[in-house]
């Protein structure tokens, strides 16, 4: 059985003051053993604070990006996957659309950036998505499928279990336009159905997340779907109220 997951990515926002409230916050309202599981993205800057500040919460921290290079080096304003794990990240979001359309992050790169995220015991979000324009000339599954090959070329079948795939059309990112459960749900079954030529057992217990303006009102009927396994949500984790009505939905 998968166990959904819902996971805050914080983008670039927030300070100490506002970041201490929100730990505190999601603290004082998520439930000590909840059904689902939680993790939060900070800005690294501030990773190790909430690291602490979460200590013994059942919420994990992770980190929005990550080095591809394996070793340290001369690499400046980089973070090694190794370095996340020593300040306490168990996750690692990767291939953010935002972080493809702004700084060069291809398919190829972000591949290498999963492999290095696993090989250091850090569970990559893999996350994929079209444009609007792509959905709209009906490219969507092609589009998709393209990402996800450079996965498949780069990472083994043992890899791909410790792995999470986070679908968010680029369309319903921030813009208040969330997919439909139905139009979310084709695009899960075809990343599902991508991964079981693979290996069958590895597609079942496959977690997909949705991101794309999730909130507390439409949580519920997205993750009702049969292959929407929780959510990647912005602008709503910022807001602890919003954030544990979502984690509350995913139960
Ligand atoms: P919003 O929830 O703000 O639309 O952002 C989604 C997202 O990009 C999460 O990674």
């Amino acid at each position: 059985m998968r166990s959904n997951l819902v996971a805050g990515n914080w983008k670039m926002c927030g300070d100490n003051a506002s970041i201490e409230k929100l730990v505190a916050n999601l603290k004082a309202l998520l439930p000590a053993e909840p059904a689902v599981d939680i993790a939060v993205f900070p800005p690294s800057v501030y990773i190790a604070r909430v690291v602490d500040g979460l200590a013994g919460s059942p919420v994990a921290v992770g980190a929005q990006n990550v080095c591809e290079q394996p070793n340290d080096g001369a690499y400046t304003g980089e973070v090694s996957a190794a370095m996340l794990v020593d300040t306490g990240c168990r996750y690692v979001i990767v291939g953010h659309s935002e972080r493809r359309a702004m700084y060069g992050d291809s398919n190829e790169r972000v591949a290498q950036k999963a492999k290095q995220a696993l090989a250091q015991g850090l569970m990559p979000i893999i996350c994929v998505g079209e444009t609007e324009a792509q959905r709209d000339d009906g490219s969507t599954l092609e589009v998709i499928a393209e990402q996800l090959q450079a996965v498949f070329a780069v990472l083994s079948a043992e890899d791909m279990c410790s792995i999470v795939v986070a679908y968010e059309p680029v369309w319903a990112i921030g813009t208040g336009k969330t997919a439909t459960p139905s139009q979310a749900q084709e695009v899960h079954a075809f990343i599902r159905a991508l991964f079981a030529k693979k290996d069958e057992p590895l597609a079942k217990g496959l977690r997909i997340l949705y991101g794309g303006s999730v909130k507390a009102a439409n949580a519920g009927e997205l993750f009702a779907q049969a292959d929407i396994d929780g959510g990647l949500v912005g602008g709503a984790s910022l807001d602890a109220q919003e954030f544990s009505a979502i984690c509350r939905a995913a139960e």
